[in-house]
């Protein structure tokens, strides 16, 4: 019998230092003895130190991650791996087998296909992927497409102009149709790329501007069934700050919930995906993007009652926990702030002369 706590690492953890908690309290509520492990490539970041155990692992990009990360499986035998990070993710999903490696060993890495994957990191594929399962998505172009972009804006009075493989609103302008090619001239001096070179027209995709009313929708699929719904958890944005969610308020997940269906099982769902929605006033809904991860946006519904780390502990465990996890309070408004804490003491490193 092995005495190894239950253990689960959370990858890339930054500055998510209540889903530590989150994971601890699921322990505690389970009556299991558990650790979580905290990955990080900056030692003094808020969340290394914060975790039972802190791995610091070269970045994603570095030959040296994979034998670090494969260390780390072998010795603390986690039963549960999550990441954060879209890098990260890319890297274990898509770039490398890491992820399906991990899992040979017996660690459940919840995620989607690798071709969803890599999906969420393009918008403009993501477009494609959407409308191919009938899920509505805003019709998407990319900049250099210029009969695409013509027809979309004799369709719009505003577009919407963002980095194709960007994330946090990065390149984001909402500009009237006509204003459209400069927008995208503009944002396009920033943009990422996936080829490393300089940033072309198609690095960029335009949309219509939506109407209606964003939304935040996570959507959980069971951990060991792929594809299979378990939940659908709802917050309306009432305001965002650097990209992520800052106010919102949860709701009925009823009207996202056929599109969280059809996603869940087109993409092999297991666990939490992010997903933003428009609800127009028809009861429609509209997604325009997919975060494969906790995103910014859990907070609001775990205040509200929601409990996916205890939902995903139960499946690691192989618990019965019932669907109370996946149920909230609709109506609970909650709001982010400011936190800070000592990560680090420096070594005494004043010149002699200073002594
Ligand atoms: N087509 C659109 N219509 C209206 N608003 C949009 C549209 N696309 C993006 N936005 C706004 O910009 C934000 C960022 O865009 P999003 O596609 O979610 O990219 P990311 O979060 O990856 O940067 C959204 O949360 C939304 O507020
Ligand atoms: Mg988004």
């Amino acid at each position: 019998m092995s005495s190894i706590p239950v253990t689960v690492v959370i990858g890339s953890a930054g500055r998510r230092l209540y889903l530590i908690d989150w994971f601890r309290q699921a322990f505690d509520t389970l009556g299991v003895d558990g650790r979580v492990v905290v990955t990080e490539n900056d030692k003094t970041s808020s969340s290394a130190t914060y975790g039972d155990i802190c791995r610091i692992l070269p970045s994603y990009g570095d030959s040296a991650y994979e034998s670090a990360l494969l260390d780390l499986i072998a010795d603390l035998e986690p039963l549960l791996f999550i990441s954060v990070n879209d890098y990260e993710l890319l890297h274990l999903h898509v770039t490398t087998d890491l992820a399906d490696r991990m899992r040979q060993s017996g660690v459940l890495v919840p995620g989607v296909s690798a071709e969803w994957q890599r999906g969420c990191a393009d918008k403009l594929q993501m477009a494609k992927m959407l409308t191919a399962i009938g899920v509505r998505t805003a019709p998407t172009v990319a900049g250099g497409d210029s009969a695409g972009l013509s027809a979309l804006m004799a369709g719009s009075d505003d577009v919407v102009v963002k980095h194709r493989f960007g994330s946090g609103s990065s390149g984001l302008a909402i500009v009237p149709a006509e204003k459209a090619a400069e927008a995208v001239s503009e944002s396009l001096l920033s943009a990422p790329t996936t080829t490393g070179g300089p940033p072309s027209p198609d690095d960029v995709v335009v949309q219509p501007r939506l109407s209606g009313v964003e939304h935040g929708i996570d959507i959980v699929g069971a951990l060991r069934a792929p594809g299979e719904l378990a939940g659908v958890l709802a917050r309306r944005k009432m305001r965002m700050r650097a990209g992520e969610t800052d106010k919102a308020v949860s709701v009925d997940p009823a009207p996202f919930t056929a599109n969280s269906a059809l996603i869940a099982e087109a993409s092999g769902l297991t666990g939490l995906i992010d997903v933003d929605m428009f609800l127009d006033e028809n009861g429609l809904s509209t997604v325009i993007d997919i975060n494969p991860r906790f995103g910014g946006g859990y907070p609001f519904v775990h205040l509200a009652g929601a409990d996916v780390p205890l939902y995903c502990l139960a499946q690691a465990l192989g618990r019965d926990v019932g669907q109370e996890w996946a149920s909230y309070e609709p109506g609970v408004v909650s709001a982010k702030y400011e936190s800070v804490r000592v990560t680090a003491r420096e070594s005494a490193s004043l010149p002699d002369s200073a002594q």
